[in-house]
């Protein structure tokens, strides 16, 4: 049976919104069965009926990624129901401005508890079923880490992090048959882009479709970018991606006029 052929999961957190419902719509329509994970459940049955047409299946599961316990009854889930593994897209984030130094410990544990801790807790209860699928990783970063915009740094920071846990599991796990990439998009039309910046600050044609995205964790998830594991690839404006972190700066900054 060729891969294209074989049944595929994956888990895709935050599925029910922007970027991760976009990584459903087109994961599902090439045949991976997906387990959708958020903490609304209607934006997650919404998502489930984008897909109700693609050959694979899309089961929404209500989980609040932050909370450890709840991450191990996701992966139990996707076992007792798909037996197998074959990616996790770490998408699921939280953000706001918070400029410093106005952050407060609540505010930074809670983020650093959604961005990094639960995909790290997703990552470590999947692992031994990714070992044996030589499954993939996808962490959803940002090229907030680069160059956030005032106030975006303390999400910067939690998204630094992510791309640490990308390269660590590159090193530490060389030759397990797991690969993990960062994908780090900058501006893409989604409900959180708007929830901070609006059409005067950003306007729409300067933001990235979600699809464009979608289509990047697509190529990590078959395989298309093996050359690429352990690395971050900067999705910086529309149509380029690099992995190159200056390069990705220098178009951003030509893109956005600055
Ligand atoms: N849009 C951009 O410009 C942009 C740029 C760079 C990177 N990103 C990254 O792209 C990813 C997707 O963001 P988006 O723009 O598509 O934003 P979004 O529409 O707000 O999606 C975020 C999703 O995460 C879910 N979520 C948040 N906290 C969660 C938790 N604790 N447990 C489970 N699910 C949780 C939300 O659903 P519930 O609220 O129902 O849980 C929501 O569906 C994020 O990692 C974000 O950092 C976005």
């Amino acid at each position: 049976m060729t891969m294209a052929m074989r049944a595929r999961s994956c888990i895709v957190t935050g599925g029910g919104s922007g970027i991760g419902r976009a990584i459903v719509q087109l994961l599902s329509s090439v045949g991976f069965d997906c387990l959708v994970v958020g903490r609304r459940e209607q934006p997650l049955i919404d998502t489930a009926s984008l897909c109700e047409s693609s050959s694979g299946s899309v089961v929404p599961l209500v989980a609040d990624v932050s909370s450890h316990d709840e991450v191990s009854g996701v992966i139990a889930n996707a076992m007792d129901r798909y037996g197998r593994l074959d990616g996790i897209v770490n998408n699921a984030a939280g953000g706001g401005l918070m400029p410093f130094p106005s952050w407060t410990m609540g505010q930074l544990t809670d983020l650093w508890k959604t961005n990094v801790l639960g995909p790290a807790a997703l990552v470590l209860e999947a692992w031994p079923h990714l070992l044996e699928s030589g499954g993939r990783i996808v962490n959803i970063s940002s090229m907030a880490v680069l160059g956030p915009f005032p106030g975006n740094g303390a999400y910067g920071m939690t998204k630094a992090a992510l791309d640490g846990m990308t390269r660590a599991i590159d090193v530490d796990a060389a030759g397990s048959g797991v690969e993990a990439y960062s994908i780090a998009p900058g501006a893409v039309e989604t409900e959180m882009l708007r929830s901070l910046v609006d059409d005067s600050q950003l306007p729409p044609a300067k933001a990235m479709d979600p699809s464009e995205i979608a289509q990047l964790t697509r190529a990590c998830l078959e395989g298309e970018r093996s050359g690429d594991a352990g690395k971050v690839l900067y999705a910086a404006i529309p149509g380029f991606v690099t992995t190159d972190p200056e390069e990705a700066m220098v178009a951003l900054g030509r893109f956005h006029g600055s």
